[in-house]
């Protein structure tokens, strides 16, 4: 599976859901994660974020967001339509510290 990292916090671009053949992206208000249960693994959504947010599962340190991601999927709402990413999005991009920060 793939999985959403914190460098998606605060930037929100939803270039992913566009390409995703089986809409497995979940939206909080902060952060979209991955459904890793309905990801196919396809990778096609890993070069379309401009945050550079996702990736596979098989690198290493994406435990934690695994976790993550398959928590929270299964909490917030489906999201399938890319929409305006947040006006200070651009801000955020690359900072770290986002997820103690903001994460939601
Ligand atoms: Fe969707 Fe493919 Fe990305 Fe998985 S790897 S979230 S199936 S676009
Ligand atoms: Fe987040 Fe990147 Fe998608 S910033 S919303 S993972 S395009």
């Amino acid at each position: 599976t793939y999985v959403v990292t914190d460098a998606c916090i605060k930037c929100k671009y939803t270039d992913c859901v566009e390409v995703c053949p089986v809409d497995c992206f979940y939206e909080g208000e902060n952060m979209l994660v991955i459904n890793p249960s309905e990801c196919i693994d396809c990778g096609v959504c890993e070069p379309e974020c401009p945050a550079e947010a996702i990736l596979p599962d098989t690198e290493s340190g994406t435990e934690k967001w695994l976790e993550l991601n398959a928590q929270y999927s299964a909490e917030w709402p489906n999201i399938t339509e890319k929409k305006d990413p947040p006006a200070d999005a651009d801000e955020f991009k690359g900072k770290s510290g986002k997820f103690d920060a903001y994460f939601s």
